[in-house]
This record gives structure tokens, C-alpha cells and sequence, in this order.
């Protein structure tokens, strides 16, 4: 009786918060793109709790795991994350009360960490050499040591993770575009946002390209990317969902980051300029259509970079 009035509890946190993930904008890139008849947009996913297109995985997966019982008032989250995930798993565990253990390669950057201890989050750093695929197999070692403390969330093998791009992020794209949309690209990290966005709009939208981006070379600097051929893959990731597969140049995406901002007011990271770069060698290709990417975050935790740039 007293677990269940205690879920009833926190069920209605999960119905609060909800209100604050994802119906994200879409903005249209007017000035980087001038062709007649082709129109990009973009959808600004940094504007939802936590600060990224994270949270709507992140939500989904703990709000599933709440409906299930697997997340209790008696356990904690336990996952591996290069930092978007693992900022929106703090924030919305913050929400919630829900105690966040992030396994996080060493090399994330301390705004990063930084970010994660103000959320509350409990951080466990794992080799800068081992990337996110250690950081991974440490959540899994941790989990089998004490499998009754922790839900492990496992982002890049929980199918709620393209399943929450399925139900919210492509209905947005259809309803803001109203159905025009053509072409959607957009990079591959756990392949959630590919993959579940894609899924929903080939259901809807029968003449759609869908077109997934890669870095051109395992060692990059496309944070939230995977480069498939060398990394661990995703468990959630289907190669069949792609039309055409690009690979985009970390230098050439970070020196489209002052363009973006000095032509269209967007201030964006690595992976949204790279997003942008995939999207526009569409619009080069195509005489008529409108594109959607998505841009999964700002360059708010990206102080280094901006040194470097500005
Ligand atoms: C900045 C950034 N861009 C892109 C992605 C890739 O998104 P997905 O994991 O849905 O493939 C991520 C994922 O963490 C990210 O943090």
C-alpha cells in the first residue's frame, strides 16, 4: 500500500515533467540556404529540460522503467553516457528524486562534469581511451555487482530510446511541416534519434529520403557521434532504415559553427553544425523539397571550443 501511494507520487512528478520535454521549434536556416524551392529547417532541440534532444530518450526510459516497477523509491539509475544523456538522466532524476550514477569517460570536459554535480548526479569516470564503449562495459560490471541497487538504463540497447523519436519527435516534424517534409538527416550516436524519427516518418510519409550521418574517421570530434565501422554498435541501431549514409569532416562542422551564428542567431555545437553540413549537401542534390535536421544541442557546454573559435 505504501509503495503504491508512493508511486502515485511520483508518477505525478513524471506527468509534470513531462510538460517540459520535447514540442521543441523548428527553425528554418533562411540565409545559409538560398535555392529556390529547397527549404531546411531545424528543429532546436536544446530548448526541454536538461538542454538537449536527450531528454526525450532519457524521460521515456525512466518513465517507462517507473511503469514497470524496474525504477523504485528502493533503487537508483545506473547508465553510460558521453554527456547529453547523462545531463538529462541528472536533471530529470533531480525532478523526480530519483538518485543518477553515470558511468562517463574521463576526457568529458569539466563544464561537463561540473554540469552533472550540480544536478546532483554521481559520476563514475571511466579511461579517456576506452571512450563510451568502456564506460558502457563499467555500467554493466557495476550492475552485475549489485543488481538490486541500480535499474541500468542501457541507452544504446533500451528500445524506449528510438521509440521516444517514434512517438514525439517525427509527429512534431510532420505537424510543423504540415507533411511537407522530404528529406530527414541527421548524425548517429546511440541511432535513436535516426532511427525512431525515421521509422514513424517512412509510416507517414511515403516519398521520404531518410539520410543518416557518420564522422569520416574514428578518431573525431563530433561529440554524441559514432563512427559504425570502428565503435561498439548500438544494439538499437538497424542499418536498413538509411536511404544514403554520409560521413562529414569534424573541421569542416566546427568551421561552420561562426556561420551559423552570424547569419542565422543560432550559437550551436560540433553535431549540429555537422547535422547542418549533411543537410545542406542534400539541398545541393535536390531541385525542390524541405529538409529536417535536427540540432541536438547548443553550444552552451562547449567553452573550450568557443576559445578556440571566438
Ligand atoms: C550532441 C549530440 N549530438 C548527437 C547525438 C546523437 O543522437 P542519438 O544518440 O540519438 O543517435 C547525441 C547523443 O548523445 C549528442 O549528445
Amino acid at each position: 500500500m505504501i509503495t503504491e501511494e508512493i508511486n502515485s507520487e511520483l508518477l505525478n512528478r513524471v506527468t509534470e515533467v513531462r510538460k517540459h520535454i520535447g514540442r521543441t521549434p523548428l527553425f528554418e536556416i533562411r540565409n545559409l540556404v538560398q535555392k529556390p524551392g529547397v527549404r531546411v529547417f531545424a528543429k532546436l532541440e536544446w530548448q526541454q529540460l536538461g538542454g538537449s534532444v536527450k531528454a526525450r530518450p532519457a524521460f521515456e526510459i525512466i518513465h517507462d522503467a517507473i511503469l514497470k516497477g524496474q525504477l523504485t523509491e528502493d533503487n537508483e539509475l545506473l547508465d553510460a553516457s558521453s554527456g547529453n544523456t547523462a545531463i538529462a538522466y541528472a536533471s530529470i532524476g533531480a525532478a523526480l528524486g530519483i538518485p543518477v550514477n553515470i558511468c562517463l569517460p574521463e576526457n568529458a570536459s569539466d563544464e561537463r562534469k561540473r554540469i552533472l554535480k550540480a544536478y546532483g548526479a554521481n559520476v563514475i569516470l571511466t579511461s579517456k581511451f576506452g571512450t563510451t564503449d568502456e564506460a558502457q562495459e563499467k555500467a554493466l560490471e557495476l550492475y552485475n555487482e549489485n543488481p538490486l541497487k541500480y535499474f541500468y538504463a542501457d541507452q544504446y540497447n533500451n528500445e524506449n530510446n528510438w521509440k521516444a523519436h517514434y512517438n514525439s519527435t517525427a509527429n512534431e516534424i510532420i505537424e510543423q511541416t504540415n507533411g511537407e517534409i522530404t528529406h530527414f538527416v541527421t548524425g548517429l550516436g546511440t541511432t535513436g534519434s535516426f532511427s525512431g524519427t525515421s521509422k514513424r516518418l517512412k509510416e507517414e510519409i511515403e516519398e521520404i529520403k531518410t539520410i543518416s550521418l557518420q564522422p569520416d574517421e574514428a578518431l573525431h570530434g563530433l561529440e554524441g557521434w559514432k563512427h559504425l565501422e570502428t565503435a561498439k554498435v548500438p544494439g538499437i541501431y538497424d542499418a536498413n532504415i538509411a536511404d544514403e549514409n554520409l560521413h562529414i569532416n569534424t573541421f569542416e562542422a566546427i568551421g561552420l559553427i561562426p556561420k551559423i551564428s552570424k547569419n542565422e542567431g543560432l550559437l550551436v555545437s560540433p553535431s549540429a553544425a555537422a547535422n547542418l553540413i549533411g543537410a545542406l549537401e542534400v539541398a545541393r542534390k535536390i531541385d525542390k523539397g524541405t529538409i529536417v535536421t535536427i540540432f541536438p544541442d547548443n553550444a552552451e557546454k562547449y567553452g573550450e571550443l568557443l576559445k578556440s573559435i571566438f
